[in-house]
């Protein structure tokens, strides 16, 4: 049976500015995203009928407990399959396998990821030659930070996120996620959003020049410094405990903290690869969170291996 192996980053916001509900749900952004190399795997092999199925194996040792991803029409990377095959009339199945290094509900784009990895693994398997620009178009249609996963890199990202577009950022940069045992849904910690503007809608967002400053000159301290995300109070309304991860990465003189996406992942950036080392000792070491993965970015987004 043939097959097909696409390897897919995880995303973080490096500032998350959140606008107004939209008459669509949805909230206007204006946010950078980075793609940092903690990455999953997704195989197409082929079928001989027209099933399109998928099964998830989880990368690590197994102690750290996650969340059921779903198996059915409503996992992403399915989702992803069925819609590349409707655009280019294909009509046969694939099984896919999901190797998740994402964790599940942590903010980091996980469902996603294996949506963009979906769409270029099964692209390969058919044959069905899609351009970058179609690939997008479908991204778009599966969940906002779809097209972003595709792209990869640092980049800008407006509308509902679906619009990504190029930034100047130079230098690489060393993360410590600190994962939470518990996922959080997007949905849910958007809404927590809105009843803490009830009163007063937020204005239409804007990416911070002192961000854009600091990526542009490869500088940690400055970007340490502009980290924002509008969504970290509502994550932290639903998780006040996440507040001992800031404390520690304080103690451990991390460059900045900042809850990832819609959480409850914390991002630490540190200076260098061995500082996110020691940063990643201390975390796991006062018992804040479950685990405490370190990583580094801008990394490539969805491609074959
Ligand atoms: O686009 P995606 O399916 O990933 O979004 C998941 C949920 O997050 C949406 O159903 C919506 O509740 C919320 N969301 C939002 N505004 C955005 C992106 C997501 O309200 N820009």
């Amino acid at each position: 049976m043939r097959t097909t192996t696409a390897r897919v980053p995880a995303k973080i916001n490096l500032c998350l500015g959140v606008g107004p509900r939209r008459d669509d749900g949805y909230h206007p952004l204006a946010t950078v995203y980075q793609a940092v190399d903690l990455c999953d795997e997704v195989r197409a092999t082929e079928v001989d009928d027209d099933t399109v199925t998928v099964r998830t194996q989880f990368a690590g040792d197994g102690t750290r407990e996650q969340a059921p991803v779903p198996t059915g029409p409503d996992n992403l990377a399915v989702r992803a399959a069925l819609a590349l095959r409707e655009a280019f009339g294909v009509d046969a199945g694939v099984s896919l396998a999901i190797r998740k290094a994402i964790p599940v509900m942590g903010g980091m784009a996980g469902g996603s990821a294996d949506a963009a990895a979906a769409l270029v693994a099964c692209d390969a398997l058919w044959g069905t030659q899609a351009k970058r620009r179609e690939l997008e178009e479908i991204a778009a249609t599966l969940g906002s930070d779809v097209p972003f996963l595709l792209h990869g890199g640092t980049a800008l990202g407006g509308g509902r996120g679906e619009e990504v577009s190029p930034v100047l950022a130079r230098g690489r940069f060393h993360w410590v996620f600190a994962i939470a045992d518990h996922g959080l849904s997007t949905a849910q910690v958007y809404a927590e959003y809105d009843v803490l503007h009830a009163d007063s809608p937020p204005p239409m967002p804007e990416v911070p020049q002192a961000l854009l400053t600091a990526l542009a000159a490869g500088d940690a301290t400055g970007l340490g410094r502009a980290l924002s995300n509008d969504l970290q109070a509502p994550a932290l309304g639903l998780r006040p405990e996440l507040q001992r991860v800031f404390e520690v990465a304080e103690e451990g003189d991390a460059l900045g903290a900042l809850v990832s996406g819609s959480g409850p992942t914390v991002m630490v950036l540190a200076e260098d690869a061995s500082h996110s080392e020691e940063l990643a000792r201390l975390l796991l070491a006062t018992g804040v969170c479950a685990d405490a993965v370190q990583a580094s970015g801008p990394e490539a987004g969805a491609h074959l291996i």
